[in-house]
């Protein structure tokens, strides 16, 4: 449920016309409605309110400080997987002691950084990060929070690059040698552990996989009490998925009473990281027709959005809906809708049956609030987009469009270049 819908043949966000923004800040831009932010992060968070637990955005998703600010003042915490995006959450106004640190590859920096900062605790990947942690831990005189990352062995049915719950994947510790690597952790004097976490892969269609990792990360977690180690927190991590074209997920709903019917009786907090759930259909890509062409064998439709600002048709395949910003066209063709940069994966749709767009025509590519702007890059030198918050009937800049210069921002040509 989103709040993207047409008035007559114009597309609005909630009060907002669309036309209206792009006439103020260009195009191309992402939009967020904040009502249907809000409404997201309510309807996942109250699914819970019988057991104790805490959700905590996966910042990834989309890290825009004003979106985290929206969730941390709804009592949010914050799933992080580095040192830049720990900093976005600090500058949010989080609660440290409600951010989790995530990811294989923290660095001695990160580390550092999040244990100055009091966080709630580090989801741990491997041995020698525990480590890593343990020996930073001691140089600053503490003891540092962990839960370690189990990889249940259990397929998300979802797409490989999403995938991470898996023994091909590189997340995680095995689950056959977790009590192994719990026994060392607790041997490690400057470790405390607190929690077990998993996350077995992004955009899941369905809750069995959930429900058998919950089930396998309970029994762990049964064995561990047996040798002695409590455990006050079970991270499930993110990974419920939404309607991109025809897909029916779970109801944040259906997924809150089934993991609630397996953890009614547990004595520790659940913690989830949801991300793409929360924000993903609470955000549009807005882009302008600069051509269209016809070629003997294709219609392309030519818009100022490229690959750079959204990867996800061309890196995963995925499906993005796109509609007409003002109706009005009724003439459909079959097209693609391509960006501007120097590749043939730079689409945004293929062989779509859509209006017969013009030069000048705005156009709405839908779902991509989530791995949007947070997956953008500046290939081909092009400057970031912008974003836009619509709240009723007014809309803020939430970021700045890049300029020219903010590209070559830290470039330096050497002296002996002249
Ligand atoms: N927690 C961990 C440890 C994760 O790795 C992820 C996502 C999440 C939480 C949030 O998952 P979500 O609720 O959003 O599914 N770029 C891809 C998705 C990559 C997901 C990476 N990890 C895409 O555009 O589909």
């Amino acid at each position: 449920m989103h709040y993207f819908h047409y008035k007559e043949e114009d597309l609005y966000c909630e009060e907002v016309p669309i036309a209206t923004i792009a006439d103020r800040v260009g195009t191309p831009f992402y939009l967020y409605s904040h009502r249907t932010l809000v409404r997201h992060f309510k309807a996942f968070d109250s699914g819970f309110e019988e057991i104790r637990h805490l959700v905590c955005y996966s910042v990834k998703a989309n890290s825009n400080v004003a979106l985290l600010r929206i969730f941390v003042n709804l009592g949010a915490g914050l799933d992080v997987v580095s040192g830049g995006e720990l900093f976005r959450a600090l500058k949010s106004g989080v609660d440290p002691k409600k951010v989790v640190f995530s990811g294989v590859g923290k660095t001695e920096q990160e580390i550092e950084y999040a244990l100055n900062s009091g966080i709630l605790m580090f989801n741990v990947e491997s041995s020698q990060e525990l480590v890593r942690i343990d020996e930073m831990a001691k140089r600053l005189d503490m003891r540092a929070p962990v839960a370690i990352r189990i990889n249940p062995d259990i397929d998300p049915k979802t797409h490989p690059y999403v995938a991470t719950g898996l023994m091909e994947n590189k997340f995680g510790i095995d689950f056959k040698l977790a009590m192994k690597e719990y026994t060392f952790a607790k041997g490690l004097p400057h470790i405390e552990i607190i929690g077990v976490d998993c996350h077995i892969g992004s955009q899941l269609i369905e809750l069995q996989p959930f429900v058998e990792a919950l089930r396998r990360v309970k029994e762990l977690i049964h064995d561990l009490g047996q040798r002695g180690i409590e455990i006050q927190y079970l991270d499930l991590g993110g990974g419920l998925g939404i309607t991109y074209k025809d897909e029916i997920p779970p109801h944040p709903t259906e997924y809150a009473k089934a993991i609630v019917e397996e953890a009614s009786d547990l004595d520790y907090t659940l913690i989830f990281e949801p991300g793409r759930v929360i924000v993903g259909n609470a955000g549009i890509l807005v882009t302008r027709v600069l051509y269209t062409k016809e070629t003997g064998e294709k219609n392309f439709v030519i818009i100022d959005a490229a690959m750079n600002d959204l990867i996800r048709p061309s890196y995963y395949g995925s499906f993005q809906g796109i509609l007409p910003v003002t109706k009005g066209e009724e003439e459909k063709i079959i097209a693609d809708v391509v960006g501007p940069i120097c590749e043939s994966g730079d689409f945004m749709a293929r062989n779509r049956r859509m209006p017969k767009f013009k030069p000048g025509d705005l156009v709405a590519v839908m779902s991509a609030g989530a791995y949007g702007f947070s997956m953008s890059s500046n290939y081909n030198s092009r400057p970031r987009i912008c974003e836009v918050l619509a709240r009723g009937d007014r809309f803020h800049l939430i970021r700045e469009r890049e300029s020219y210069d903010d590209l070559v921002r830290g470039e330096k040509i050497p002296d002996f270049l002249g």
